[in-house]
C-alpha cells in the first residue's frame, strides 16, 4: 500500500545549519494493517508524516502509494490523489467556530458534494465514531477524546484508503486512549483502510500495531512486527521507551 524507498529530508536550522530530519528512511506498509512510527520527540515522525503527503518536499528519495509514486505528480493530479487519504494532524486541527458536523462535512464540501449527500454522509460518520447526541457542539464544549473522535471522522469523510494519524492519543488518559484505539481498530475493518500511527507511547503500539517501526534522529532503528520488537527490543531507544534503557 505504501512504499518508501531511501528518503531524506533536511532543515535549514535558524543558526543556518543543516538538520537531518529524515536520513535514508525506507517503509513498507501492507494493505488493511496498523503501522506504528514511534519515537522520541524530534526523531522525525511528524516530518515522515508531512512527506507522505507532500507537504515536505524530501531530498531524495521516492515514496509510492498504491503504486503510484506521489513525487512525480503534477499538483492538480496530486491534489486529486490526497483525496485518498486521510489525515488527522498532531494537535486538533478543528475549525473552533464550526460544530461538530460543519467540521466533519469540511471535506465534502470543499470537494463539492451535495448538501443531502453531505447530510447522510456526516450522520453515518458521527454514528460510527460514536459521536451522536454531539452535532451541534462546537470543539470547545467537547472533551479530548471527543475531539479526536470529530478529527477521525472529518479524516474519514472521503472515504480513504490510508489513514494518518499523529499523536493523536498523546494528550489522552489511559481509558480515553483505549476507547480511540478500540475505534481504530473498528475504523480498520470497517472501511478496510491502511494507518499509519505515529505515537511516542509503546502501549499504542503493544495494543494496537501489527509492526512497527522506531524512528531515532531521522533513522529507522528498529522495526518488524510489534509484539517482536516490544519482547526483544534491540535499540537503545526502543528499550528506553519501554522503560528498560538507561539514558539516551
Ligand atoms: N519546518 C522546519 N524547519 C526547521 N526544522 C524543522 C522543521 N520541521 C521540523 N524540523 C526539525 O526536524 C526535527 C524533526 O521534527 P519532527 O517534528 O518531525 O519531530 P517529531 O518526531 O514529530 O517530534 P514530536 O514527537 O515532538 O512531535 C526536529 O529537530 C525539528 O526541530
Ligand atoms: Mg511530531
Amino acid at each position: 500500500m505504501v512504499r518508501i524507498e531511501n528518503i531524506s529530508k533536511s532543515f535549514i536550522q535558524a543558526n543556518n545549519e543543516n538538520l537531518h530530519a529524515l536520513k535514508n528512511v525506507s517503509l513498507e506498509i501492507r494493505e488493511n494493517t496498523i503501522f506504528g512510527i514511534i519515537g522520541l520527540s524530534g526523531a522525525g515522525k511528524s516530518t515522515l508524516l508531512r512527506s507522505i503527503i507532500s507537504l515536505e518536499k524530501i531530498d531524495c528519495g521516492s515514496i509510492f502509494i498504491d503504486g503510484i509514486e506521489i513525487t512525480s505528480l503534477k499538483e492538480s493530479e496530486l491534489r486529486s490523489f490526497k483525496k485518498n487519504i486521510g489525515v488527522v494532524f498532531q494537535g486538533y486541527n478543528l475549525l473552533y467556530q464550526r460544530n461538530v458536523e460543519k467540521n466533519i462535512a469540511l471535506p465534502l464540501e470543499i470537494s463539492g458534494w451535495k448538501k443531502e449527500n453531505i447530510k447522510k454522509r456526516v450522520k453515518y460518520l458521527i454514528e460510527v465514531t460514536g459521536l451522536s447526541g454531539k452535532e451541534k457542539a462546537y470543539p470547545a464544549q467537547l472533551s479530548g477524546g471527543q475531539r479526536q473522535r470529530v478529527a477521525i471522522a472529518r479524516a474519514l469523510a472521503l472515504n480513504p484508503k490510508l489513514l494518518l494519524l499523529d499523536e493523536i492519543t498523546s494528550a489522552l488518559d489511559p481509558r480515553t486512549t483505549n476507547q480511540i484505539l478500540k475505534l481504530l481498530l473498528e475504523i480498520k475493518e470497517k472501511f478496510r483502510v491502511t494507518i499509519l500511527l505515529i505515537t511516542h507511547e509503546i502501549a499504542v503500539v503493544s495494543l494496537i500495531c501489527d509492526e512497527v517501526a522506531v524512528l531515532d534522529y531521522g533513522e529507522i532503528v528498529e522495526r518488524g512486527n510489534s509484539f517482536d520488537v516490544l519482547k526483544h527490543p534491540k535499540s537503545t531507544v526502543t528499550k528506553m521507551l519501554l522503560g528498560k534503557g538507561g539514558f539516551c
